[in-house]
């Protein structure tokens, strides 16, 4: 039975400690782990994770996909034209009267894609370079 009274006390301390942290901390522990940012929503601590790695210069086109487009475009989350679709973005070209018509959707945001593809501290240009590298046009 001694054995058995080690591991309940752990448990016991364990279970405090948890209940402890309020929960509105763990949820904030929790934030920075993969959040989608949906159109109509505000995203908060998104302005925090866009400038956490942008400091200083423009940014890469393949930094701002992978950082922020990527979770959808890369495998067509929502409907998204997928990075390297050169048809589909062909397509999508042509209706909007070519890249800079593309842009000014990636800007406004179009249905579940959100404004700036939640690349909030983006500018136009980043994110011209963004869809010329996911479109290839
Ligand atoms: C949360 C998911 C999501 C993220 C993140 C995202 N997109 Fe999108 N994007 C979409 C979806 C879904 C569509 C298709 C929308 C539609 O036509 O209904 C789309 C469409 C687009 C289009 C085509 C617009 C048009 O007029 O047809 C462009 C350009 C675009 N995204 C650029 C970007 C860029 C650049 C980024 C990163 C900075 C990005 N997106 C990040 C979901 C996303």
């Amino acid at each position: 039975m001694k054995m058995l009274a080690a591991p309940a006390t752990v448990l016991a301390l364990w279970a405090a400690s948890a209940q402890a942290a309020p929960n509105d901390e763990i949820a904030k522990r929790l934030e920075p782990v993969g959040q989608v940012c949906v159109q109509g929503k505000e995203c908060k601590g998104m302005e925090v994770a866009a400038t956490a790695g942008g400091a200083g210069g423009a940014k890469e086109p393949a930094d701002v996909i992978a950082k922020h487009c990527n979770a959808c475009h890369g495998t067509g989350l929502l409907g998204a034209p997928k990075v390297g679709d050169a048809a589909a973005w062909g397509e999508r070209a042509k209706k909007e009267g070519g890249v800079d018509g593309l842009l000014a959707k990636a800007i406004s945001g179009i249905n579940a894609m959100p404004p700036k593809g939640t690349c909030a501290d983006c500018s136009n240009d980043e994110l011209k370079g963004a869809i010329k590298k996911m479109s290839g046009l």
